[in-house]
């Protein structure tokens, strides 16, 4: 039987750590002023999200989403002993494109030497939870047999897009960029428990308007109408959100996804290494452990120092936690993700 195993793991963080503290003296330009910008303080934000820092690209337009891609799938392809010319397929999560369209699997490709290759890009939206989303995907085409070597990446620069004022408070503090990829490949076992065993996307569109963001409306004329350098008029440029309703949603979700994972399975914690949640808040992620009666000790978080990175959380943390020795080669970890949409899901892998 052919099942999916992970070859690659690999991610990548902008060098500028952007503290609490930092964070409530800068500008939309990401310069620090002299008073502070934003009303907010290290200890609401750690007390309420576990965030002490993130890390932003440099505010010059330098690097793009595909450039924090570029460097995340370079890192897998490394780990996999396996080159550029191998992938026939990149399935690239996203919520910050390099552009409205192309997708931005196309300038990865690009950024890789592989432009005009065989090889399939797609991008995928479904923001938090795309990290689930695509390696269900690329479970499927591996198994059918479709392409051999896809790479999956997660890449997220929010720090372009963001409301760097008292207004936007509630959103800026809990982002940060960064990139997560993994290559993945087709295994001939006979073993259930090998490689890719599980994942599951499901989605509720009566929440997409708890945590959206608008920049234009296609069904107006013009579609974009607001002028982009009045920010106290227009919030259409930036995201918004409710929070306390996300909280609870992504809650019920991640709890639903990851007791759904363990029962299709017929697991316990006991065949699972680890937990690794989507980083949105580390009260989400302490109360999903508790209520989905999860062993503390499985738990792998990195908010703390990345914050959200959305797309790109699960293989972002995976991987920090295997270069600090916990994860190992062939541990089996379950994941569980909510995000804009909403969408959520669970899947269950072999690192
Ligand atoms: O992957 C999906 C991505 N998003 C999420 O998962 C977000 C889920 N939601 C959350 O993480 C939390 O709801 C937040 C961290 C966004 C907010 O925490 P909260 O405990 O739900 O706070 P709240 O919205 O109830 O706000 C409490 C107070 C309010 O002030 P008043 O009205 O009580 O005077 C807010 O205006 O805290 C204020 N507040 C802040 N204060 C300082 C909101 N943001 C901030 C801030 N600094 N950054």
């Amino acid at each position: 039987m052919i099942r999916t195993k992970l070859l690659g793991l690999g991610s990548y963080v902008p060098d500028r750590v952007v503290t609490n503290d930092d964070l409530r003296f800068l500008n939309d330009q990401h310069i620090r002023q002299e008073q502070p910008v934003i009303e907010t303080n290290d200890q609401w934000i750690q007390q309420r999200t576990g965030i002490r820092s993130r890390r932003y690209v440099p505010a010059d337009g330098s690097v793009n989403t595909s450039d924090l891609a570029l460097a995340a799938a370079q890192r897998a392809l490394d780990d996999a002993g396996a080159k550029a010319e191998d992938i026939d397929c990149i399935i690239l999560g996203t919520l910050s494109p390099d552009m409205h369209f192309p997708g931005t699997a196309v300038f990865l490709q690009k950024k890789l030497g592989i432009s005009g290759r065989n090889c399939a890009c797609f991008d995928i939206r479904q923001q938090c939870s795309a990290f689930v989303y695509a390696l269900q995907m690329a479970d499927a085409f591996i198994r059918a047999g479709t392409y051999r070597r896809i790479l999956l990446v997660g890449a997220e620069l929010h720090s372009h897009s963001m409301d760097f004022s008292t207004r936007g408070r509630d959103v800026v503090v809990l982002f940060g960029d960064g990139a997560g990829a993994m290559l993945l490949g087709p295994t001939e076992t006979e073993d259930e428990r090998e490689g890719v065993l599980y994942t599951a996307a499901y989605a509720d569109g009566s929440g997409a308007m708890d945590l959206y963001l608008h920049i234009f409306n296609i069904a107006h004329r013009p579609y974009i109408d607001y002028n982009a350098l009045d920010r106290e008029q227009n919030q259409v440029i930036f995201p918004q959100m409710d929070g306390k309703r996300v909280f609870l949603h992504a809650v019920r979700g991640m709890v639903m996804a990851a007791h759904a994972a363990l029962a299709k399975t017929n697991m316990t914690w006991d065949d699972i290494q680890w937990f690794v949640p989507h980083q949105a808040n580390l009260r989400i992620n302490e109360k999903v452990v508790e209520v989905a009666k999860i062993p503390p000790e499985k738990v792998l978080n990195t908010i703390e120092w990345y914050g959200n990175t959305t797309a790109a959380t699960i293989p972002l943390t995976i991987d920090y936690w295997r270069q600090q020795g916990k994860v190992k080669k062939g541990d089996r970890v379950l994941s569980a993700v909510f995000g804009s949409g909403y969408t959520w899901g669970a899947a269950i892998f072999q690192v």
